[in-house]
């Protein structure tokens, strides 16, 4: 059975719109565990003036204490999900205290914004000393309409993206599904993680995704965004950008060209 760590899951009971009460989180580390995954970065939403995340290391420590006695074998890392208004205002303390495991990525909320506010906040970001990892923008209206726009301030801005297992599964519905398959046939997904939020639809549970991404863009590209990957984010060592083999379908800038069209005026940029 593979092993995959959980780059963003909201385990950590009443502190956000993930589980209310202890039992949840339990039944989804069971969930968990049951699927393969062996490790997991507790993000739960920092919210201004509603939760800041100061006390995650301690909620943590009472997490693991329940855990092991109730024979869950799950390793538990502190992480956070930032809005970008937050990465925004750019207060280095304050960002540097919610980067992944304490080292040098922090996942960054993926608002219904612009391509430039999110250039704008990875900026800021950057000016901290971190890389941002960009959750979900398969889900995002301004990235759904043009994909390909997406690409081009990866690697300006030094952005990773984050893409969630349900996404590609069709979970969220056609349009989500459609823009993760493109994200990730073009090469711009560094991460898949859960975004798990109870044991219903959001739940914690990467191995089906696992399947998809082999089948769509082989065996090596899902490893690197599946397992490496993911490592490398609790390492804090350098991303890989997927090696893809997409057969005799398209190469990348191909590929990314038949999704590209004129932008119009009501696009925002
Ligand atoms: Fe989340």
């Amino acid at each position: 059975m593979l092993e995959f760590i959980d780059t963003h899951c909201h385990i950590i009971p009443g502190v956000d719109d993930g589980p209310p009460d202890m039992d949840t989180s339990l039944a989804m580390a069971r969930m968990a565990m049951a699927d393969g995954i062996t490790d997991i970065v507790a993000t739960p939403h920092i919210v201004e003036g509603y939760y800041d995340g100061s006390d995650r290391e301690q909620r943590l420590a009472q997490l693991r204490k329940i855990f092991t006695s109730a024979g869950i074998d799950l390793r538990l890392s502190a992480g956070a999900e930032v809005p970008m208004s937050a990465c925004l205002a750019g207060d280095k303390t304050f960002l540097k205290s919610l980067a992944i495991n304490g080292g040098k990525f922090l996942l960054m909320e993926t608002a219904e914004t612009t391509f430039d506010q999110v250039a704008q906040a990875a900026y800021r970001v950057r000016l901290c000393g971190l890389y941002p990892i960009l959750a979900h923008p398969e889900r995002a209206a301004f990235v759904q309409k043009r994909p390909g726009r997406l690409d081009e301030i990866l690697e300006r801005d030094q952005i990773y993206c984050q893409l969630t297992a349900a996404s590609i599964e069709g979970v969220f519905g056609k349009t989500i599904k459609k823009t993760s398959l493109i994200l990730a046939k073009s090469g711009m997904i560094h991460l898949v993680a859960s975004d798990a939020h109870s044991t219903g639809k959001r739940a914690p549970l990467l191995s089906a995704c696992y399947k998809i991404l082999v089948e769509e863009l082989g065996e090596a590209a899902a490893r690197t965004i599946m397992l490496q990957n993911p490592l490398r984010v609790l390492e804090s060592s350098k991303l890989e950008r997927p090696a893809l083999d997409t057969g005799d379908i398209l190469d990348r800038g191909h590929f990314l060209k038949l999704f590209r069209r004129k932008p119009s005026s009501d696009d925002a940029i």
